[in-house]
């Protein structure tokens, strides 16, 4: 069981924690009781999505590991050269814009995900890191749990009559990362 002490920071649904034996990993632990379910959602997701955004997410695929903190989803950190955590895409935003370097990224990321209809409807800018190495600032999807095709409705084996439906809803959320990041779209 891994001993979770060094909390990194936290989203609406869950803690991120330092791992405690592997220096390139974090450990999330849902915050609510219920999100524990959204560990197999992001780990179908990784799968799903590996070939497409390849650089845009973590290398190696998140699993379920036993914490003193009840079940965690062991993930692939990002780290910048000088050691620290990767900040999120927010934190680069300076009065609502984005560099270039970056916004030539998100649109690349945005491309792929509509090319192979792939579907998410989270795209808060504090889902995405920026990792700087080698003076270069990498973006990465870094909150897979919104992936839809894994939502009720798909349960029920709808998800070629709601195809449109989410490649609609994905669209906009994108526009709405866009327009926070202050890209035309
Ligand atoms: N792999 C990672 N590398 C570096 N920092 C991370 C990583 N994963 C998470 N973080 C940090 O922890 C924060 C929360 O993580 P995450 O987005 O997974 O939580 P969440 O509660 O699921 O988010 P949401 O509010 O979107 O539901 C991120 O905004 C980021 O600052
Ligand atoms: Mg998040």
């Amino acid at each position: 069981m891994l001993i979770l002490t060094d909390f990194l920071g936290k989203g609406s649904s869950r803690l991120c924690f330092k791992h405690p034996t592997e220096a390139k990993k974090v450990v999330k632990i849902p915050s609510r009781f219920k999100e524990a379910d959204t560990f197999d959602r992001e780990i179908r997701a990784f799968y799903a999505a590996q070939s497409v955004l390849n650089d845009f997410i973590a290398r190696n695929a998140p699993r379920v590991v036993d914490t003193n903190l009840g079940k965690g989803l062991e993930c692939d950190a990002f780290f910048d050269d000088d050691g620290s955590l990767s900040k999120t895409l927010g934190h680069y935003s300076e009065n609502g814009r984005i560099c270039s370097e970056l916004a030539e990224q998100l649109d690349f990321f945005a491309y792929n995900l509509m090319a192979h209809d792939l579907f998410f409807y989270d795209f808060n800018p504090n889902n995405f890191v920026v990792q700087i190495t080698n003076g270069k600032k990498r973006l990465k999807y870094i909150d897979m749990k919104s992936f839809c095709r894994y939502k009720g409705w798909c349960f029920l084996k709808l998800e070629n009559i709601c195809a449109p439906l989410a490649r609609l809803l994905t669209k906009r959320r994108l526009k709405k990362l866009f327009r926070l990041c202050g890209l035309k779209c």
